[in-house]
This record gives structure tokens, C-alpha cells and sequence, in this order.
């Protein structure tokens, strides 16, 4: 049974999620948890997000719907899983079976209405995802932003008003110029998700691995609320240290 999704609340607080652990910590103060594909960037250190599979997303996903109780859960549909409308749906079925999410994330504008809008007549519930979209980038220097000229422009308003005609209840927009992302929300009749969009968006994500700092180097459009990364050197420093000066194991941690 399709899940009717309607955001009052503004702004929206979204945040990615991999496992059940940072999942738990993120639905106590988030609407959206997103299991994105960013998963192959992020956890498993790939190039691009091309890598991931079904299979992939399906585990983490599993272990995501055990921490998430309260905000809406998502899963990215990863590349390759939606080159046609009877394929896109067997995967998203799949997907929902198995996780129990209450919609799927898909990439892409015009092209993909006709997918979208088949998913949405047989009941499931979809996100979209314009702008810069990282399934169509291979390498980190791809990453570009989009809406520069008026060309980018148009075409991300017309991917607008495609994927909002097929039915998304909400969509993600990623690094997109800030002029642009302004004309995307006075033409959107549904909630928009910026993620290196602009401050006027309906509501906001953030990789969470990036926000808390774990990379060294992260997108412009990421504010750094941690340093997870310092904080990790620092423990395991320490914890060799402690081996090395037979510090570790304590008479507490013996039996
Ligand atoms: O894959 C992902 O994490 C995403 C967010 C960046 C929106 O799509």
C-alpha cells in the first residue's frame, strides 16, 4: 500500500544514512534519511557512484530501516537498476520488499518521466534528483556545478516541470547556482531538497559522513559540524601507543 507523503514542515532536515548506528542518531532530528548511492563514494572510497549495486543498497538499506523509526526513509535506485519502466519497477520492488523503505530516489529529468510516472502508477512512492547528477559522472573532476548558463538552466527547468508532472512527491537538487536554484523554487509545486542549492530550498541534505568530517577535502556546499577524522586518528594513535608501551590491555579489560 502506497504511503501518502506530505510535507507540512518547513524547512525539511535530511540527512544519508548507511547503517543502523548513525541512522539512529540522524531520525532523532531528521524528516528524510536517505540511503544513497553516495554509499560507494563515501563508505567504500570508489571514484563515482557507479559501483554500487542493488545488492549493495539492499543491505545497507536493511540495516538503515532498523534504525530508522520515526523520519521518512529513502533509497537511491543505483546506476543501471532503471533503463527501463518494467526493470525500474522489478528493482524498486525489490527494494521496498526487502528494506521496508517508504520510497525510492531516482536520478535524472525529462528522460526518465515516462519511468518515474510507471513507477508511480503501480503504487510507489518516488523521489527525484536534478541538477548535478552523480550516476552520469565517472571521476571527481566530473563534479561540476550546474545551472551556469542559460542553456543548464532551461533544461533543469524543464527537468522540473517533467518529473513534477510524472508525480514525484518531493526532489533532491544538487549543486546547483544559486539564480538557478532560486527559479527552481518559484516554479516547484513540490518540496525541493537542496543540496548545494540554494538557502531558499524547501529543505536540506548533506552526505553524513561529510558533514562530520570525515574527508579531507568535501564540496563547497559542505559545512564540516566535525572532525570525525581527527577524532579517529587521535584514538588509534593513542591505542598503539598504549600497545606499544604495554598500556593495553588494563587489569579492566582482562578476565
Ligand atoms: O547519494 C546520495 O547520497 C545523494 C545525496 C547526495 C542527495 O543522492
Amino acid at each position: 500500500m502506497k504511503k501518502k507523503i506530505n510535507f507540512k514542515k518547513r524547512p525539511i532536515i535530511c540527512l544519508t544514512s548507511y547503517n543502523k548506528f548513525f541512522a539512529e542518531i540522524a531520525d532523532q532530528f531528521c524528516d528524510i534519511v536517505l540511503v544513497g548511492d553516495s554509499l560507494g563514494m563515501a563508505y567504500y572510497g570508489d571514484t563515482s557512484t557507479r559501483s554500487v549495486s542493488l545488492n549493495d543498497m539492499i543491505r545497507h538499506a536493511k540495516s538503515v530501516r532498523s534504525g530508522v523509526k520515526k523520519a521518512l526513509m529513502v533509497v537511491d535506485m543505483p546506476y543501471g537498476t532503471c533503463k527501463n519502466p518494467l526493470l525500474a519497477k522489478k528493482n524498486a520492488l525489490r527494494i521496498i520488499k526487502e528494506t521496508k523503505c517508504d520510497a525510492v530516489k531516482l536520478e535524472g529529468g525529462k528522460e526518465i518521466k515516462h519511468i518515474i510516472q510507471y513507477l508511480i502508477k503501480n503504487k510507489i512512492n518516488v523521489m527525484g534528483h536534478i541538477g548535478l547528477l552523480p550516476q552520469k559522472v565517472q571521476s571527481k573532476k566530473d563534479y561540476k556545478i550546474k545551472g551556469i548558463n542559460s542553456a543548464e538552466k532551461n533544461k533543469i527547468l524543464n527537468d522540473l516541470k517533467n518529473i513534477q508532472e510524472a508525480g514525484v512527491f518531493a526532489i533532491v537538487l544538487e549543486a546547483v547556482k544559486n539564480e538557478t536554484a532560486k527559479e527552481v523554487m518559484k516554479l516547484s509545486k513540490v518540496p525541493i531538497i537542496g543540496i548545494g542549492a540554494s538557502k531558499k530550498c524547501d529543505g536540506q541534505i548533506l552526505v553524513l559522513e561529510d558533514m562530520l568530517g570525515m574527508f579531507k577535502k568535501v564540496p563547497k556546499f559542505v559545512k564540516k559540524y566535525s572532525n570525525l577524522r581527527g577524532y579517529i586518528k587521535k584514538a588509534v594513535k593513542e591505542y598503539a601507543k598504549d600497545i606499544k608501551n604495554r598500556k593495553f590491555p588494563t587489569k579492566n579489560n582482562i578476565y
